[in-house]
């Protein structure tokens, strides 16, 4: 069976873009591969965390994946720093990266670009360790967002380089990018995507959001100059409010301007919020179903099944590179 590994950071507010773009795909996915959903708790290091919070955060972000419908019996859901090989081939993988073509990362630029006392070094190393996520489960298929596509070409780069220069190893992973979703925009700013790290919290639908405060956002939600309601390029505000409704109905586009024809903004805001609120009242019912202890079982389980399978890599990696522990010599 092919594999399939994916993740999101326990930072900010889990919203409709990580869920549109990432997770409603895991779920689709999961029963035709392997599947290992991981939350990257170290990659959320890279900015300051209150500690309190990141532990809080992390269970929070488990809670959602097994709301969203990602069966603990088929998937393996576990927690980054929980598997410390992550670390350790990130350590390995940084050995074989050049500082070029980490600076070329353009999430590195936008975050570079945005930190005044100096950029900390996890963030230009940043796309390592989510190589190494990958490549420690020999990872087919990485469903994402737009926004990853560059990081798993970097992946794919990191992967061929060590294959070539201490033999084959490692699988070299596609990414999974959904032709619809993959980029859903900020509430504020359709020129921006909709993101944990904005500071303004008017910009994204977080999925534990109330019904009142969705009811809100929507109503406030930029659109652009025109009328009618249809899917347009040249309305970007609107095509990424429609693009919502779409994926949450699963209604084609020309249902959807046959739906809305004759109505205006107002009237597409308030269906829209409706479908949301109806589509997360569930979804929250069950991230507050599952216990603490169920969590708990669910992520220790998690851990042994992704540990078996990065102790083994690492061990061919730690041979490839003549790093023999003093168990294996003989
Ligand atoms: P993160 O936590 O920022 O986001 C989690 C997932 O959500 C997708 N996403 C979006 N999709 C559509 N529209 C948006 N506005 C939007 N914003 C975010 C992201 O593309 C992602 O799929 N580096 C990763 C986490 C990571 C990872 C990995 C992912 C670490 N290691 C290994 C895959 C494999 C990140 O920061 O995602």
């Amino acid at each position: 069976m092919k594999r399939i590994f994916s993740g999101a950071q326990p930072t900010g507010g889990f919203h409709l873009g990580n869920y549109l773009g990432a997770l409603r795909n895991w779920v689709e996915l999961q029963r035709e591969y392997e599947s290992f959903f991981c939350v990257v708790n170290l990659h959320a290091l890279t900015n300051p965390q209150d500690p309190k919070e990141l532990a809080a955060k992390t269970r929070e972000v488990a809670r959602l994946y097994l709301a969203a419908g990602i069966d603990p019996e088929v998937s393996t859901i576990f927690i980054q720093s929980d598997v410390p090989e992550h670390a350790e081939l990130a350590w390995i993988l940084n050995c074989i990266a050049r500082v070029a073509e980490l600076e070329r990362m353009t999430q590195y630029k936008d975050k570079a670009a945005k930190q005044r006392e100096g950029v900390g070094a996890g963030i230009l190393n940043y796309p390592v360790l989510m190589a190494a996520d990958i490549l420690l489960y020999k990872t087919d298929l990485v469903p994402v967002g737009h926004d990853q596509k560059q990081h798993l070409e970097l992946t794919r780069d990191l992967a061929e380089r060590f294959n070539r220069d201490y033999g084959e190893t490692f699988r070299i992973p596609e990414a999974f990018i959904p032709k619809v979703g993959a980029r859903i925009m900020s509430l504020s700013n359709p020129q921006k995507k909709m993101a944990k790290s904005d500071e303004n919290p008017q910009s994204s639908i977080a999925l534990l959001d109330d019904a009142e405060t969705i009811r809100r956002k929507l109503k406030r939600a930029v659109t652009d100059s025109g009328t009618e309601i249809r899917f347009d390029e040249t309305r970007p505000a609107l095509t990424n409010l429609l693009t919502i409704y779409r994926l949450l109905t699963q209604r084609t586009p020309q249902e959807i301007e046959e739906h809305f024809a004759g109505k205006g903004y107002a009237q597409l805001k308030g269906e829209l919020a409706d479908v949301v609120v109806e589509f997360l009242r569930p979804f929250q019912e069950r991230v507050h179903g599952i216990s603490d202890e169920e969590l708990e079982r669910i992520l220790e389980s998690g851990r042994e099944r992704a540990s078996g399978i990065a102790r083994a890599t690492m061990e061919e990696v730690k041979n490839r590179l003549g790093l023999h522990g003093a168990h294996s010599r003989n």
